[in-house]
C-alpha cells in the first residue's frame, strides 16, 4: 500500500469510526498472532496481558529515561564511536564518519537492551543486538506471514535472540546485574502463572522487539530530516539543550513537551512522513491521513520543519494517527519521544553533525508491513560524519 497514493481515500473520520470499531480491527488479533509466529504457545497468549503501564507518563516513564539517559551520556563519545571498527571511519582531522543508520541503530539498540536488561544480556553473547537487527530487518515476513522454509534467516536470527534470552532467565536473578527493576517484576509475574524459562524469553523477545524497533527508526528519520533542513538544527539544539549537559541524565519530560516548539515540530513532521502505522490494521481502502493536503497543507509529500510549529491544532486533527487511536492506541509514544528526543539532543550538542560528502536522501521502504515507522531502502543509508563541539 503506497502511503503517497491516493486512489481510494479514507478520511479521518471514517478512521476515528474504525478505530472505535475494535471487534472488525482489532489490533490485539494482530499483536496475538505475533506473539504465536514468535513462538509463544496458545495458553501463554491467552494468559499473558502486555505489560504496558511502565510506559505511560509517570514515575516508571521517567526511571526509564533515566537508564536509557545514563547510557547516552556515557556512551556518547567520538572515542567510543570510534571503537566501532566495523563501520566507524576515523578521518585524518579527527573526526569520524558514520553510517547513520547502522550507527543509530547498533547504539539505540543496545541502549535499550540495558535499560531494561543491563549489562549481562550482551554478556551472554555480546553479538545480540546485531541478531536482532538482522530480524527486525526481516520482521516484515511474520506480518506477511511467510511460511518458515520461505524465511529461514528471519527465524535463524530470531532463535539467536530467544536463546541469548532464554540463558538470561536461566540465571538465577541474583547473579544478573544492572536490570530494570519491572523486567524483575514482570518476570516473577510471568512464573507466578507457571510459565517456563522458554515461554519468558519469547515473551521478552517480543518487548526486546517493541522498544527497539521504532527508537532506532526514529532517530535515523529525525537525524536525517534535520541534516536535510540544517536551519532547524540550532534551533532544536538551543531549545533541548538543558535536557543534554552533560552529567545530567534525568529528563525532563514536561519541559520538553511544553518548552520545546521546533523540536516537537521536527519529531512530529517526522512521524508524519514516516509512521506506516494503519498498514497493520485490516483496512482495505488506501488510508493516505497524513498526506491529505486538506488537513494538512501544500505540499504534503514533503518534509516542512515548520508544519506543526506553525499549526500545532494539526495534533487535535482526526487525521493525525501516527500511534493508532482508540483503546489500542500505541503505549509506546511515551518512550518513544522521549528515547528519540533525548538521544538527538544530546548527540547534537555534543558533535557537530554533517552529510559526509553529496548524498541523495534515503528514501523509505514502503510497501512492506510495519508496526509504526518504516524503514528506509537497503542501500540508501546516510554517511555522516562526526565532530566534536568546541565551544
Ligand atoms: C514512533 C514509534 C511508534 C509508532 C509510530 C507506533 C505505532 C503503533 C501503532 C499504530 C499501534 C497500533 C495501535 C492501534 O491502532 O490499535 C501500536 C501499538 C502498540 N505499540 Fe507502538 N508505535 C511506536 C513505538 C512503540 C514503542 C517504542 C513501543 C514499546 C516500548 C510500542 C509498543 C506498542 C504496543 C505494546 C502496542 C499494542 C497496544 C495494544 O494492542 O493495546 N510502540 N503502535
Amino acid at each position: 500500500m503506497n502511503q503517497h497514493s491516493a486512489l481510494t481515500r479514507t478520511r479521518g473520520k471514517d478512521v476515528a469510526e474504525a478505530y472505535r470499531n475494535t471487534k472488525t480491527f482489532s489490533f490485539e488479533v494482530f499483536v496475538q498472532h505475533m506473539m504465536r509466529t514468535t513462538g509463544c504457545s496458545n495458553e501463554v497468549v491467552d494468559k499473558i496481558e502486555l505489560h504496558v503501564h511502565q510506559l505511560y507518563p509517570g514515575k516508571d516513564l521517567a526511571y526509564l529515561g533515566e537508564r536509557f539517559n545514563s547510557y547516552f551520556d556515557r556512551y556518547l563519545s567520538l572515542e567510543a564511536i570510534k571503537s566501532e571498527r566495523s563501520y566507524a571511519i576515523p578521518n585524518q582531522d579527527g573526526s569520524v564518519s558514520v553510517p547513520l543508520k547502522v550507527w543509530v541503530s547498533d547504539f539505540l539498540i543496545r541502549g535499550g537492551q540495558r535499560a531494561y536488561f543491563g549489562d549481562f544480556l550482551e554478556e551472554i553473547d555480546p553479538n545480540i543486538s546485531w541478531a536482532f537487527l538482522e530480524f527486525d530487518d526481516l520482521s516484515w515476513q511474520i506480518l506477511y506471514q511467510y511460511p518458515k522454509v520461505l524465511s529461514k534467516k528471519m527465524h535463524a536470527a530470531k532463535e539467536r535472540v530467544t536463546e541469548a534470552l532464554r540463558k538470561y532467565f536461566e540465571t538465577p536473578i541474583t547473579e544478573r546485574s544492572g536490570d530494570a527493576w519491572f523486567t524483575k517484576a514482570m518476570e516473577n509475574e510471568m512464573r507466578d502463572l507457571d510459565l517456563d524459562t522458554r515461554d519468558i524469553s519469547i515473551m521478552m523477545q517480543t518487548i526486546y522487539w517493541g522498544i527497539n524497533t521504532n527508537t532506532r527508526r526514529g532517530c535515523f528519520w529525525m537525524l536525517t530530516y534535520m541534516l536535510f533542513h540544517p536551519e532547524v538544527i540550532p534551533l532544536v539544539m538551543q531549545e533541548t539543550e538543558k535536557a543534554s549537559t552533560e552529567g545530567n541524565t534525568t529528563p525532563d519530560i514536561d519541559y520538553l513537551n511544553d518548552q520545546c516548539p521546533w523540536t516537537n515540530s521536527v519529531w512530529n513532521e517526522t512521524l508524519r512522513m514516516s509512521a506506516a502505522s494503519s498498514s497493520v490494521r485490516y483496512i482495505t481502502a488506501d488510508t493516505v491521513l497524513h498526506f491529505d493536503e486538506k488537513i494538512f497543507g501544500d505540499r504534503v509529500t514533503e518534509f516542512d520543519p515548520k508544519r506543526f510549529y506553525d499549526n500545532p491544532a494539526l495534533l487535535k486533527s482526526p487525521s493525525w494517527r501516527p500511534f493508532g487511536g482508540g483503546a489500542t492506541m500505541c503505549p509506546g509514544r511515551f518512550v518513544v519521544k522521549q528515547a528519540v528526543v533525548n538521544f538527538i539532543a544530546m548527540a547534537l550538542n555534543r558533535f557537530d553533525i554533517s552529510i559526509d560528502g553529496p548524498q541523495p536522501m534515503p528514501t523509505a521502504k514502503e510497501g512492506n508491513p510495519v508496526i509504526g515507522l518504516m524503514s528506509n531502502q537497503p542501500g540508501s543509508d546516510l554517511r555522516v560524519r562526526l565532530r566534536l563541539r568546541k565551544y
